[in-house]
């Protein structure tokens, strides 16, 4: 049974391989003088100063390429880096952007970024949205309605035991009854009505599992992720490592090069090593909660000069422990899919860097000078080409967080915000 898609996704992608290998060597339709697909998508240019990119929207189906312009008009022969800063692909020093040959989703949007090799704080960006099908140019023969069909939804995220109800549905929304289900790559079960049951016990934080929907010779693929850790805990991963990273884990503090008294906070193993702070179950009796809340202020953590934690976070740590302290991680609140629309100051970036950044960006003496308490100072950063600099880990920057990268999602959303003015709203 589990064979049988798995063959059938590799001769339909070695056959989808051969076909695009012949016809198609750009991404728009109307090269091939078929019809173009929705109009406005393909938006002009893109603009940062001097500094421009087109086009700056586009699709481009799976497996064809798609070349994109940079032009600065102070130097014509200005040179540029090229950069996938999210989503899929891959893109040359020439600007030639290729997509993969097959997606787990229906649609993924890449976004690209271009900068100046001689100044990486001038950038601008382009976005190509990745999709497995087009609409079939007309053959006269009504095409093939397969075509049109998709797994609703074509991507999940779960916890760890729970259930995920897939339908396959036609271009109009109406479920298509008779699809064989099987999971592809990765663990779970998915039952003959396609309902997905996420694997009970997980070692690993996170885990994915492909669903493959078979109907009338065709596969639809979506894709499930689920999580070590139930909707009601408290999530390590996003909640709790990022605290620990940006009040503890500091150079000359509990970082692995440091490790005062024995204790390195960077990640979940080293915290779990650390002479025994944490008391899996017993949070008021952890070493890790107690100096949070010790009365003899030399011994208090963060020490004297550093912003304190607030009462909820030194309370959601010992919630965490009190629940086991496992390696929990969870699902994007935000949903699967990294929307990076609309981004505002106080509604996007300022959580953002309370999480991750204010622990040594605030207090009597900040790092760097920067204190993001202040929205002008962030501001200035990121007019400056230091936020995004620092944050994409970039070379002539100092990478922030010094211990591990925000994710893509964060990272892309301060991109957002910076490309969009950074306007203190
Ligand atoms: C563990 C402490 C720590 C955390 C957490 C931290 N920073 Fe920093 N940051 C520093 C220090 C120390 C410096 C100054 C020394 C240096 O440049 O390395 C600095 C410098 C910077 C600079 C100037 C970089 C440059 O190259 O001029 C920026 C911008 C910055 N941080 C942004 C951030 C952002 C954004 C975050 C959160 C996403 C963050 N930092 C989190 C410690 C931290």
């Amino acid at each position: 049974m589990k064979s049988t898609p798995r063959t059938s996704i590799a001769a339909a992608a070695t056959y989808a391989a051969a076909i695009l290998l012949t016809l198609l060597t750009s991404c728009s339709w109307e090269d091939q003088g078929s019809p173009v697909d929705g109009g406005g998508e393909e938006a002009g240019s893109n603009r940062n100063g001097a500094l421009s990119v087109s086009p700056a929207q586009t699709e481009c189906e799976v497996g064809r390429q798609v070349t994109l312009r940079a032009d600065y008009a102070n130097d014509p022969g200005a040179r540029f880096h090229w950069r996938i800063v999210s989503g899929t692909g891959s893109v040359n020093g020439q600007g030639v952007f290729q997509a993969p040959l097959s997606l787990p989703v229906r649609s993924l949007t890449s976004i690209i970024q271009v900068s100046l090799q001689s100044d990486t704080a001038k950038r601008v960006f382009a976005r190509v949205v990745v999709t497995t099908q087009h609409p079939e140019p007309d053959t006269g023969n009504g095409g093939s309605q397969t075509g049109a069909l998709r797994i609703d939804p074509e991507i999940a995220e779960i916890y760890r035991g729970e259930r995920q109800d897939f339908v396959l549905r036609d271009a109009n929304g109406a479920a298509v009854a008779g699809a064989v289900w099987s999971v592809d790559q990765g663990r779970g079960a998915i039952d003959p009505a396609g309902r997905f049951t996420a694997p009970t016990s997980m070692s690993a934080p996170q885990e994915s599992s492909t669903i493959v929907a078979a109907y009338e010779g065709g596969n639809y693929l979506a894709r499930v992720t689920y999580f070590n850790s139930a909707p009601d805990e408290v999530c390590f991963t996003r909640e709790i490592l990022p605290l620990l990273r940006s009040n503890c884990a500091l150079s000359g503090c509990h970082d692995a090069a440091t490790a005062e008294d024995d204790v390195d906070l960077t990640d979940y193993n080293s915290l779990m090593h650390s002479d025994g702070i944490v008391r899996p179950g017993r949070g008021s009796k952890s070493e890790l909660y107690e100096v949070l809340v010790e009365k003899d202020m030399d011994d208090r953590m963060p020490p004297a000069g550093r912003e304190p934690l607030t009462s909820e976070q030194i309370a959601l740590i010992k919630r965490w422990i009190d629940e086991g302290a496992q390696e929990s991680d969870c699902p994007d609140p935000n949903g699967p899919l990294c929307d990076t629309e609309n981004i505002g100051y106080s509604s996007h970036v300022v959580q953002i860097l309370e999480t991750n950044c204010i622990g040594c960006h605030s207090g009597s003496n900040p790092s760097g000078g920067l204190d993001f308490r202040s929205g002008q100072v962030v501001q200035q950063a990121a007019l400056d080409g230091r936020l995004a600099g620092a944050v994409q880990r970039q070379p002539g920057y100092s990478p922030m967080p010094p211990v591990a990268a925000l994710s893509d999602c964060d990272v892309d959303k301060l991109l957002a915000w910076i490309n969009g003015g950074a306007a203190l709203d």
